[in-house]
């Protein structure tokens, strides 16, 4: 399969996952195992600690592209960050001090998990009116969107477009958010998976057993596209919807 993981901390000795090499093998192993065939590494960035760390970051994501030419030659990576909110980031961005996915106008974009839904929206509408395109990195962990579809719709008509961990999928019949998350994928809210993995035993890449939950809500036209078209769309520099 030609799955895609647009979330990620594979870049070795940059932020809290991957520590170095070796581990960012493993890591490459997993997810050439779990199908994956594209990735957009994306390591941390906080305002005040990282945007002197950019050069590092690429010469570092150079390293794991060419471990992936020999470990997982299957494997498309791509670079990118998870920017934490700031209300300078719409500026961070143009100055090269925060990465856009893939060199493109599509931002990972993070919110503390108790942030309010009126700061996540104007936050959102900050980086719309400055041309950028917000992916919310994990929207399952910011608490006031959970069991709100009409918030989430607000979310998607504003133009953002939502990411959901692979592993929050995975859960049982009687977990109520892994339940609720899969149904906003089958009603086409979410737009990309992401492992989010950051270390091969205590947050390994995973997709597979994701993707097999959620075949059993969406139908062969809609899971294609959480799995990986619209990630293939961004890097190729369409638009997605
Ligand atoms: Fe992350």
């Amino acid at each position: 399969m030609d799955y895609a993981d647009i979330h990620n901390h594979l870049v070795p000795g940059v932020d809290d996952g991957s520590r170095n090499e070796e581990m960012s093998v493993r890591l490459l192993h997993q997810a050439a195992a779990e199908g994956i065939t594209l990735m957009i590494a994306t390591p941390h960035n906080y305002p005040g600690h990282s945007e002197k760390k950019i050069p590092l970051v690429k010469e570092q994501f150079a390293r794991l592209q060419e471990l992936a030419e020999t470990e997982a030659p299957q494997i498309r990576l791509y670079l990118g960050n998870e920017v934490f909110y700031r209300d300078r980031i719409a500026d961070d961005l143009e100055e090269g001090l925060a990465l856009p996915l893939a060199g493109s106008r599509y931002v990972l974009t993070e919110f503390h998990p108790a942030e309010s839904r009126e700061n996540v929206f104007k936050g959102l509408r900050r980086l719309t009116e400055a041309g950028w395109r917000p992916v919310i990195a994990h929207v399952e962990r910011i608490e006031v969107f959970f069991g709100d579809v009409a918030a989430l719709q607000n979310l998607r008509d504003m133009g953002a477009l939502l990411q959901v961990n692979s592993h929050t999928m995975t859960g049982g019949f009687f977990d109520r958010r892994s339940k609720f998350w899969r149904t906003m994928a089958a009603q086409g809210l979410i737009s990309f998976l992401g492992s989010d993995a950051h270390h091969p035993e205590r947050r390994p890449v995973t997709m597979k057993e994701a993707i097999a939950k959620l075949s059993k809500s969406m139908t062969a036209d809609q899971l294609p596209r959480l799995a990986w078209e619209n990630a293939y769309d961004l890097v190729a520099g369409k638009r997605i919807q």
